[in-house]
């Protein structure tokens, strides 16, 4: 099976997406200098973009790793439904944590994760979104850095998945509907 005969077309090719990542790279090197923020990577579909993005940082920088469920199986619609699957290792009380996600969509997840991880008392608590598809947005929620704001498709490839496939592609592609409906 080829994964590209599934997609209706390309919306952002990979040239586009590393010239980005390498802009908001030197932003986020810039604003925080010497703090030694900590990325917060939201598993899977943000591993592509944090691996990116943290090289595209010339500054000191952690990284780390959540998990949190959203959608389940093929589906394409968030069930509104949220939980910690996978927590971090480190202890943010009083770090800079800068949260690095793949898409906001609704903003239930990404609401979900803010509410959490300010319990813990960050210095700063800041999100960096690669997409951004505001049509659908439910919560509202401060985005501090966006790769790029699309339009309301179901998009796969550079991390994000349907049914757990496509994001080996090195760009963002858009999913024929007749592959979900
Ligand atoms: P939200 O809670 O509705 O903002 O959904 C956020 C999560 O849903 C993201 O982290 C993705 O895992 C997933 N998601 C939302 N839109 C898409 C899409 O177009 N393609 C693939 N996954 C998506």
């Amino acid at each position: 099976m080829r994964l590209e005969d599934n997609l209706a077309k390309i919306l952002i090719p990979s040239d586009r997406l590393q010239a980005r990542i390498y802009e908001l790279g030197a932003q986020v090197s810039r604003d925080y200098g010497d703090l030694r923020p900590l990325l917060v990577c939201v598993l899977k579909g943000g591993v592509m973009f944090l691996s990116d993005l943290s090289r595209a940082m010339n500054i000191p920088h952690e990284l780390d790793f959540m998990a949190i469920s959203s959608y389940g199986g093929k589906r394409v619609e968030s069930s509104g439904v949220v939980r910690i699957i996978l927590d971090l290792t480190s202890n943010i009380e009083n770090r800079h944590v800068l949260v690095v996600e793949d898409i906001v969509d609704t903003g239930h997840t990404l609401n979900y994760m803010v509410d959490i991880l300010n319990t813990r008392n960050p210095a700063s608590l800041k999100i960096c979104a690669l997409l951004n598809k505001p049509a659908r947005r439910d919560k509202d929620i401060q985005l501090d850095y966006v790769g790029f704001d699309i339009p309301n498709e179901f998009v796969v490839g550079y991390g994000l998945d349907f049914d757990e496939l496509y994001r080996n592609l090195p760009y963002i592609g858009v999913l024929k509907p007749e592959m979900y409906s």
